[in-house]
């Protein structure tokens, strides 16, 4: 089985050439920008290994694999308008490259050309993948919500927020498994431990981003570093700080979080060195390793096995260590 790094540029491939765009020219020049910028792809690769590793066809699996790699720029597009962000991919995000009506218009396209990429599959299989594919797209504007309602509330008791990365990250990643599994013609079963994969692995994925935004280098993270931050964010490193401080630390970090977001490097510098004093950034490292030994569990008992395993857990792995 191939790396996710060999699945990567089998997916640029597709993206090149099998997506029918044409005009007017402001629709789809901010798709294929977005889309050119690169990215990992790590949706839809694992959707093509988890189809591989079960049997099932690689070739025939890549329009679903794709259809998820654009509705997750979709909400790439929309999630930089929601979060102010100014840089995606190494880039300046699409409404600040052309405005907010483009962001939104071209990131709606995206998310209609994802479901129309579901309609060459055969009626049993098109329902399945449509089914799985609807839910997880409501639950990630479920998780979307409540990241932002967040920013304007004091009190998020952790467990809230696991269930707010659950959907706005996690789901997907797990709906990528679970259609991989789908598409070979997997047991529910072995979906369903697919799917738990996936979930687990989303989870740790987006404990991996809230602390690269706080920790990641500028030159390689691709986003603006202490983005989250500078937006009030109540991620995992922002709550466990004020679990664990004292009460000198746990007033300066709100009042740190009191003000409004506007680019300021002392914030972002006051706020990281509470996130370290705290143990706050130990902790985080521990509980992405905890999330990926729980995903590695799930693909145990999913009954695959050998190479197919290996892969997997190499992607895992990885994640773990990756700096985009
Ligand atoms: C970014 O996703 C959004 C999150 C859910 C954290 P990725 O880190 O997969 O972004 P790309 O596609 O590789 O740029
Ligand atoms: C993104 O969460 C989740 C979705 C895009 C649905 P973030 O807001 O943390 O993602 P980045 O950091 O901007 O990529
Ligand atoms: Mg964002
Ligand atoms: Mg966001
Ligand atoms: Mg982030």
């Amino acid at each position: 089985m191939k790396s996710l790094l060999q699945y990567k540029s089998t997916i640029d491939n597709f993206l090149e050439r099998g997506i029918q765009t044409g005009e007017p020219e402001g629709l789809y020049e901010p798709m294929h920008y977005i889309l050119g910028l690169g990215g990992k792809r790590l949706r839809p690769a694992l959707t093509l290994m988890a189809a591989e590793a079960l049997g099932g066809n690689v070739e025939d699996s890549m329009e679903a694999a794709v259809a998820l790699e654009l509705f997750h720029n979709f909400s790439l597009v929309h999630d930089d308008i929601m979060d102010n962000a100014p840089v995606r991919r190494g880039q300046v995000t699409v409404h600040e490259k052309w405005d907010l009506a483009t962001g939104i218009l071209s990131g709606d396209a995206m998310l209609i050309l994802s479901y129309q990429l579901f309609e060459k599959y055969e009626a049993g299989k098109f329902k399945s993948l449509v089914t799985l594919f609807s839910k997880t797209a409501r639950e990630v504007c479920e998780g979307q919500q409540y990241d932002m309602e967040f920013e304007q509330q004091d009190e998020v008791p952790i467990s809230l927020y696991l269930t707010m990365i659950a959907n706005k990250t996690a789901v997907l990643v797990g709906a990528a498994m679970k259609m991989g599994a789908i598409l070979a013609g997997a047991s529910t079963q072995v979906q369903e431990s697919c799917y738990n994969y996936g979930l687990n692995l989303g989870i740790a994925f987006q404990l991996q981003d809230d602390y690269l935004d706080a920790f990641g280098d500028p030159k390689s993270f691709g986003k603006q570093v202490g983005g989250d931050i500078i937006a009030n964010k109540k991620t995992y490193l922002y709550l466990k700080s004020l679990a664990l401080s004292d009460q000198e630390q746990r007033t300066e970090l709100q009042h740190l979080f009191s003000i409004k977001p506007g680019k300021s490097d002392a914030k972002v510098k006051a706020v990281k060195d509470i996130y370290l004093e705290s143990g706050a950034a130990d902790d985080i490292k521990r509980e992405i390793k905890s999330y990926t030994e729980k995903a590695f569990a799930q693909l145990e008992s999913s009954g695959i096995k050998g190479e197919s395993l290996q892969a997997l857990k190499a992607v895992g792995e990885e994640l773990m260590f990756r700096t985009v």
